[in-house]
């Protein structure tokens, strides 16, 4: 772990001059740069393979900097920053006109959130003081290249973007382990553009009005189709993606499918959170248990991903989690795994 003071100011000059600096969240790892540096914020793009109009995520030291940031935040905003922040809620509202076009996508709205951890909350405040008064955030998506998985640990990234990053700050393993619930404020009705450990239900009791809900996968609703929309990358279905072909099976026909796969030949690896390995369990590449208990279940998620994904196996069958709300963000992000490998 990181708290060293020397780290820290290391990382706000090296944002400072406009290079990269990954951070730890508490859900999964950002790739950082100076937001209101459109240069530094090119750098993120090329470093991830990502597409320039995917926009990306500011994050702000306190609640108190969002008006620097974001224009006509309704009162609701401000319920759910005092509710929520810091914590894994990102709300999109329309920006301020000076917020450099790099860092929105070309949109002229801008998504916010004040993260949790600790280190990333010292790092947001050292960056803050040595800018005041000038507005200061840091401009941060997942800290994977584009369409794979997000890293929930400092390992994770200097595996996959280690070249292309000044520093990596180590914060330990993310706690939530997925990205976070992004609720678009920007148009007339509030709506879920991603979901996340904060629910439709938790918005709804503070802000006393259900969000909308883009048909984020595993859920009742409809599938986005809504051309006004902004873009999201994670809304694409193909997203969060191992390498390894993925496919999800309920826990009813889980032993049959298994046994239909291993006389086929297939090599599988395993993530179960409620089937029990087989007694010959030795003839799987790999056999994951992971808790059958959403927020615990979230929490290993990508680690364990990631650790089947690297045993070459033909196949990972992942044992799906119950169509719940609870459970509405885990099932989202396996969908979206699945149909990037049948793609
Ligand atoms: O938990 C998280 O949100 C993590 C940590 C690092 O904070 N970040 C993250 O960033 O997941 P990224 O770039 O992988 O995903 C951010 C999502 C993208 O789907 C992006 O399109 C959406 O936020 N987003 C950002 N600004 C937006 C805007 N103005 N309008 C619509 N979507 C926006
Ligand atoms: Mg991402």
């Amino acid at each position: 772990m990181d708290g060293d003071p020397d780290r820290l100011r290391q990382a706000v000059e090296l944002l400072l001059a406009g290079e990269l600096v990954a951070l730890p969240t508490e859900t999964v790892y950002g790739l950082g740069a100076d937001a209101a540096n459109p240069e530094a914020v090119a750098g993120i793009y090329a470093a991830k393979g990502r597409p320039a109009d995917h926009p990306l995520i500011v994050h702000l030291a306190a609640a108190g900097h969002l008006a620097q940031w974001a224009a006509d935040v309704p009162p609701a905003v401000h319920d759910l920053a005092a509710a929520f922040w810091p914590g894994p809620l990102t709300l999109i509202l329309k920006k301020q006109d000076w917020v450099p076009l790099a860092v929105t996508g070309g949109q002229d709205t801008v998504g916010v959130r004040v993260p949790a951890h600790p280190l990333a909350l010292e790092l947001l405040a050292a960056f803050a003081a040595a800018r005041a008064p000038a507005p200061a955030g840091i401009a941060a998506p997942s800290a994977n290249r584009f369409g794979r998985i997000s890293p929930t640990t400092a390992a994770h990234v200097r595996e996959e973007l280690g070249e292309e990053i000044s520093l990596i700050l180590d914060g330990g393993s993310c706690e939530v382990g997925i990205e976070s619930t992004i609720v678009d404020f920007s148009r007339a009705a509030p709506e879920i553009l991603r979901p996340g450990a904060i629910t439709a239900g938790d918005i709804a009791r503070v802000t006393g009005v259900p969000p909308r809900s883009r048909g984020g996968r595993g859920e009742s609703g409809t599938a986005g189709t809504d051309d006004a929309a902004p873009r999201v990358p994670g809304a694409l279905a193909a997203h969060y993606a191992p390498r390894t072909p993925l496919r999800l099976a309920d826990s009813a026909v889980f032993s049959a499918e298994l046994a239909r796969l291993a006389r086929a030949g297939q090599r599988v690896a395993v993530l179960a959170h409620s089937a029990a390995a087989p007694r010959d369990a030795g003839s799987f590449s790999g056999w994951r248990a992971i808790p059958a208990e959403p927020a615990a279940y979230a929490c290993q998620l990508y680690a364990s991903l990631r650790a089947l994904d690297a045993l070459g196996a033909d196949l990972i069958l992942v044992e799906v989690p119950p169509v719940l709300p609870a459970w509405q963000a885990v099932v989202d992000r396996l969908c979206r795994a699945a149909a990037k490998a049948s793609s």
